[in-house]
């Protein structure tokens, strides 16, 4: 079954998007657009065989011969240019390395949904300071938290805050986003509670938690 977060990010995209999945693995994501109704181009890239391959058997299993799959470093072996391009479960080294590699194909798509499975502040910082607009962003919990940012080449100023916890999500303060946050506040106050006065750490911990209760739980 399609997992959470993966049908989360396919909610994000409209039937009528053409779509391209980079990292596809599996080719779920691909299954789920078309299962909802999606009749528009999806293309399926890998920088690997193997997972290439259990895509195509995924595909023809549902009955969809009509996703298109492409062994390809990035979008570097994908000339089309699609409405969404999506890239999830990697590693935020790899979208950046990815993202800087076909810069202008990535500034031609309507929209980027990026969902990287570390350093999500990170990835803003980068975003903010290449021109990429964050234009939605969501939190979901599937054992863990994941954050979604959608995002369009555009200019736009993000505040030290925004960056760090996201623009989207700091204004729409949702359930899951405060619950997310009250967690890491009780885990930093439990840490900071089991530190002597003088330990190193302290100063940068209790910044840290600081600014959870300013910013997200005030
Ligand atoms: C952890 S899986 C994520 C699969 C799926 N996107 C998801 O979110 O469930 C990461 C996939 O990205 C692929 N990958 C890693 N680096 C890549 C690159 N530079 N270009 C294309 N695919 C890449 C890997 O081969 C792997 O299949």
């Amino acid at each position: 079954m399609i997992s959470k977060r993966l049908r989360t990010i396919g909610d994000l995209i409209n039937d009528n998007e053409s779509v391209t999945d980079v990292g596809c693995d599996h080719g779920y994501l691909a299954i789920y657009l078309r299962q909802k109704g999606n009749t528009s181009r999806i293309i399926c890239g890998d920088s690997k065989e193997g997972p290439l391959s259990q895509g195509r058997k995924n595909f023809a299993e549902a009955g969809f011969n009509d996703i298109e799959t492409v062994l390809s470093d990035g979008l570097k072996q994908i000339d089309t240019v699609t409405d969404v391009i999506v890239m999830a479960g990697m590693g935020y080294h790899t979208v950046i390395d990815i993202m800087t590699a076909s810069e202008d194909k990535f500034a031609k798509a309507d929209k980027v949904i990026i969902q990287v499975n570390t350093d999500v502040d990170k990835m803003r910082k980068w975003l903010n300071e290449n021109e990429y607009a964050i234009i939605d962003e969501t939190i979901i919990k599937e054992y863990k938290y994941y954050e979604i940012l959608v995002v369009t080449k555009r200019i736009q100023k993000l505040s030290e805050e925004q960056i760090k916890y996201g623009p989207v999500l700091l204004e729409e303060k949702s359930e899951v986003f405060l619950e997310c946050y009250s967690q890491k506040a009780r885990k930093l106050e439990r840490i900071i509670g089991s530190l002597s006065d003088e330990h190193l750490d302290r100063p940068e911990l209790q910044k840290q938690l600081d600014d959870i209760r300013k910013w997200v739980l005030e």
